[in-house]
């Protein structure tokens, strides 16, 4: 009995080693930068359904069936019949032919497709690896919890879609637009983070005092980090609002560095919301600050002389930031919002970039 417990005592040692190797860790952190790119991807085909006001055309919820569109004449006929019943279809869309109907069904089949397929990239692998001992133990609940809120992203998307169908709406309702798209990058971000840890274990990090002497570089990450997380919220409202349709000019808007009809609606608060003209000015804005601090971020660590790594990931920051500016300015003022869902993808990347920077100055724990 007990030598046949010092033999499965032995057996988890062997595992654990196996997980904690770096062979292994460099396979579990690939997986997980793989699927970090997916999202990625998941959000250029959600811009393009919102541009192309799809987003409503599939009006049933079926996890499962969902993944075979209509394949014969009558299916496609019922599906259209179904979206015919919706304020949408009413509103604007009324001589639409089954032809029109089609091309905004495909775009929202394959959106949701798309997260069939990350369930199954990320679910797979995470059992797959969980059953042969190579996950570390420390990950397990972690990333079973981030398979469980990838699900809860799905029912957010439906609840998101389900708001578009309400009397007299024809699109979804902007917060809960913003709500997943939030989430979205939320998650996005947590697997990059989980990728960063398993690849750089806690020994990796820089010393204390070497830590120490990047204080402020770091602090400037962290804001980085912070004020784009800021225009990515706001951007998700412009975005809701369609406010790229008004004052298409840039620095000014229509001639004034002040827009007129900022504060139209009343409480003052609601304009931040629900107006186009403010959503657009508040994005700028914040858009506009984060570039500031991003590039201070950039010089303060070039001149801090931070390790090679940390100023790579520094200067691939500040790179997609000026990516980022470019896009969004011209997205406004030509009014091409294919240009605007490299806008959005590129946001994530943004966003990963800047916590891998903060990531690279972060130092080891005093014993
Ligand atoms: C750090 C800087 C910026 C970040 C992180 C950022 C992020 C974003 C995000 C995440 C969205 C889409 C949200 C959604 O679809 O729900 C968005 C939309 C947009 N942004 Fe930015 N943005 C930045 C700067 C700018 C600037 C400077 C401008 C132009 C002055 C701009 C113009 C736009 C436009 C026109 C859209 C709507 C595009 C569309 O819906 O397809 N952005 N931004």
């Amino acid at each position: 009995m007990a030598s046949q417990s010092i033999v499965d005592v032995d057996a988890r040692h062997s595992l654990d080693k196996l997980a904690a190797s770096k062979a292994n860790r460099k396979a579990v952190a690939t997986w997980l930068f793989f699927t970090f790119s997916m999202i990625v991807e998941m959000f250029g085909i959600g811009a393009y359904v919102q541009n192309d006001n799809a987003g409503l055309s599939i009006m049933a919820w079926q996890p499962v069936s969902g993944i075979i569109p209509p394949l014969t004449h009558h299916e496609w006929e019922r599906m259209f019949a179904l979206y015919k019943t919706i304020p949408q279809y009413r509103l604007l869309n009324s001589h639409m032919t089954l032809a029109g109907f089609k091309a905004i069904f495909w775009p929202e089949w394959i959106h949701r497709l798309w997260g069939r397929l990350l369930g199954l990239d990320f679910g797979i692998p995470l059992f797959w690896f969980w059953w042969t001992g190579r996950l570390e133990r420390r990950l397990r609940p972690w990333l079973f919890l981030l398979l469980v809120l990838g699900l809860v992203q799905g029912v957010i998307g439906w609840w998101m879609v389900a708001s578009g169908f309400q009397p007299g709406l024809t699109e979804v309702a902007v917060w809960r637009l913003s709500i997943h798209y939030c989430f979205a990058t939320a998650l996005a971000i947590a697997v990059f983070v989980t990728a960063l840890v398993v690849l750089k274990p806690a020994s990796e990090r820089l010393a204390p005092p070497e830590a120490a002497r990047y204080r402020v570089a770091r602090g400037f990450a962290v804001a980085s980090i912070i004020a784009i997380c800021i225009a990515i919220f706001a951007g998700t409202f412009l975005s809701g609002l369609h406010a790229y349709n008004v004052d298409n000019t840039f620095p000014l808007m229509n001639g004034r560095w002040m827009p007129t009809g900022y504060a139209s609606l009343h409480p003052f608060w609601r304009n931040w919301f629900e107006n186009k003209v403010a959503a657009q000015w508040n994005h700028r804005v914040v858009g506009t600050a984060a570039a500031v601090i991003v590039i201070s971020s950039v010089v303060t660590a070039i001149r801090a002389n931070v390790p090679p790594r940390a100023r790579d990931a520094f200067l691939v920051t500040g790179g997609l930031l000026i990516l980022q500016y470019i896009l969004g300015v011209t997205t406004l003022v030509s009014r091409i919002l294919d240009i605007g869902v490299v806008h959005q993808m590129n946001a994530v990347l943004l966003l990963a970039a800047a916590i891998w920077a903060w990531f690279e100055l972060r130092g080891q724990r005093p014993a």
